[in-house]
């Protein structure tokens, strides 16, 4: 199969039977707010439509998260799938690659792009992870994993390997510091920057007011 636009449509029915029933925030609309996301900065990023659009369908084909940690699962699968439908060698390297380096690896971790399009598509994902619904997508993963809300006797860490980011049982409220207000300052493209801007904002506020709650109830 060669056709761009058959290729998406596969795409979009295989990740949909995938994610149909996940709970953990990386459900298929997680994928679907990537792929719009992708496609608004792609309009002013300008990178190859169709690499941005496959990347931002498959990049959480297989999350390390649900995969023991085997960081080469998603690369893997994705690889896997686009053969099985024939996609074009040179496209399936591409596409692998972005679906490799995309995740975020812990708060001293960089996590370099090799392409313009890998680019574009971490910074979507990174978008949706950010602002109203990033804040809801967190709460949603934290009740999945069975880790608390908040408990201030714990600290935010600061993880320098992937390996003890991965193994994180943090409350929810520090994932803000150990990742979600971190990502205003990881974005790759200007169009990303400019929109992180207000999400970002709206994160601080969400956290102030959070924290003068937990003030007020706490303070008698
Ligand atoms: P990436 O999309 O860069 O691979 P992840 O898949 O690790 O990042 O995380 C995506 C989203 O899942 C986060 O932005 C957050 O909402 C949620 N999440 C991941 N790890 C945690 C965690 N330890 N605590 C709370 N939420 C988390
Ligand atoms: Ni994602």
């Amino acid at each position: 199969m060669q056709n761009p636009d058959q290729i998406i449509f596969a795409a979009e029915k295989h990740m949909t039977l995938l994610l149909m029933n996940d709970s953990s925030g990386h459900d298929l609309w997680h994928i679907k707010r990537v792929v719009g996301l992708s496609h608004l900065i792609n309009k002013e990023e300008r990178g190859d439509p169709f690499i941005v659009a496959l990347g931002a369908w498959l990049h959480d084909i297989a999350d390390h998260k649900f995969h023991r940690g085997d960081e080469t699962a998603g690369p893997k699968a994705a690889e896997k799938w686009m053969q099985s439908i024939g996609v074009d060698e040179k496209i399936i390297v591409e596409v692998s690659q972005i679906v490799k380096e995309i995740s975020f690896k812990g708060a001293g971790v960089s996590t370099p792009m090799s392409t313009r399009e890998g680019q574009i598509v971490q910074d979507a994902d990174r978008l949706d992870a950010i602002g109203a619904i990033g804040i809801a997508r967190t709460f949603a993963y934290g009740g999945f994993k069975g880790h608390a809300i908040c408990d201030p006797d714990i600290e935010a860490e600061m993880h320098e390997s992937f390996d003890t980011y991965k193994k994180g049982k943090a409350p929810v409220i520090n994932h803000f510091h150990e990742k979600l207000l971190l990502l205003k300052n990881r974005m790759n493209t200007k169009t990303a920057k400019r929109l992180a801007l207000k999400r970002h904002a709206f994160m601080l506020d969400y956290l102030e007011q959070f924290d003068n709650e937990w003030n007020e109830s706490l303070s008698t």
